[in-house]
């Protein structure tokens, strides 16, 4: 069996826990802290290998695969992410030879071939609770619930179709709270994944929010509820057999 990776005996240590603490963000709205794809991104793919992120935003994943020498596509159906992503990562020119391409597109039918991707890493629309964009295809502006689950089965479909055999996927996402209702979104998406065909490889843990509990503490129902403010996101992982 080939080696999964090339992490060192230190990185393998850190990175082999079930809890993360990353934390960073760059103003994009709801954009992950580059350490996740990252690790993600030692973890699983070698250099020069292919990686995708379909709900790309600012570019996160784009900068991470490119400092990492691997290639990678960004997609967002979004034009202000495509701007955002035309100011910062293409800028951002690496001295080697990593290829990296932003498509303003649909992850529901992404212009890429069958088994062509050796890693995905991506962070979807958490429900409609982030305003990020007016296009017909913006899946943060679904409001009820089933039809954005409904939206989503699409998008990992083509997520499935696209991975190669034996690869990896990767879903950051949280769980959410709207209008007194739960929406376990991270076990709604594991549902789904597997009923596509992936295989849930492991979770993640990432504390995500460390600060700013004084700002929040009138929302969180003293005396009267039980709404505990949640600061912590899921790293879902997911193999295609
Ligand atoms: C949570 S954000 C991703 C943030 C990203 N991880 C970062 O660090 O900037 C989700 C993104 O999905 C995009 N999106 C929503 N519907 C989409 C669709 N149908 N196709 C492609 N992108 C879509 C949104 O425009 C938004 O930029």
């Amino acid at each position: 069996m080939g080696k999964l990776n090339e992490l060192t005996k230190e990185e393998w240590a850190e990175y082999n826990k079930t809890v993360w603490n990353c934390t960073s963000r760059n103003g994009y709205f709801a954009s992950f802290d580059k350490e996740i794809p990252k690790r993600l991104i030692k973890y699983f793919t070698h250099q020069e290998d292919t990686i995708l992120d379909p709900f790309v935003g600012s570019g996160t994943t784009l900068i991470a695969a490119q400092e990492l020498n691997r290639n990678a596509y960004g997609i967002d159906c979004s034009i202000k992410a495509i701007d955002f992503m035309k100011k910062s990562v293409l800028k951002h020119g690496m001295d080697n030879n990593a290829r990296i391409k932003v498509v303003h597109g649909d992850v529901k039918n992404m212009a890429i071939k069958d088994e062509s991707v050796d890693f995905i890493i991506t962070s979807p629309p958490y429900f409609d609770i982030v305003h990020y964009s007016n296009e017909k295809a913006q899946i943060g502006n679904i409001s009820g619930y089933e039809k954005f689950i409904e939206n989503m089965i699409v998008a990992f479909g083509e997520c499935y179709r696209v991975l190669k055999r034996g690869k990896y996927a990767c879903v950051v996402t949280g769980d959410i709270r709207k209008a007194h209702e739960y929406y376990p979104i991270h076990v709604d998406y594991i549902t789904q994944l597997k009923k596509i065909g992936f295989r849930l490889h492991q979770i993640i843990v990432n504390i995500s929010q460390t600060s700013g509990f004084g700002k929040r503490e009138g929302c969180m129902g003293y005396p009267t509820n039980f709404h505990p403010w949640m600061i912590h996101e899921y790293i879902l992982i997911f193999q295609k057999n």
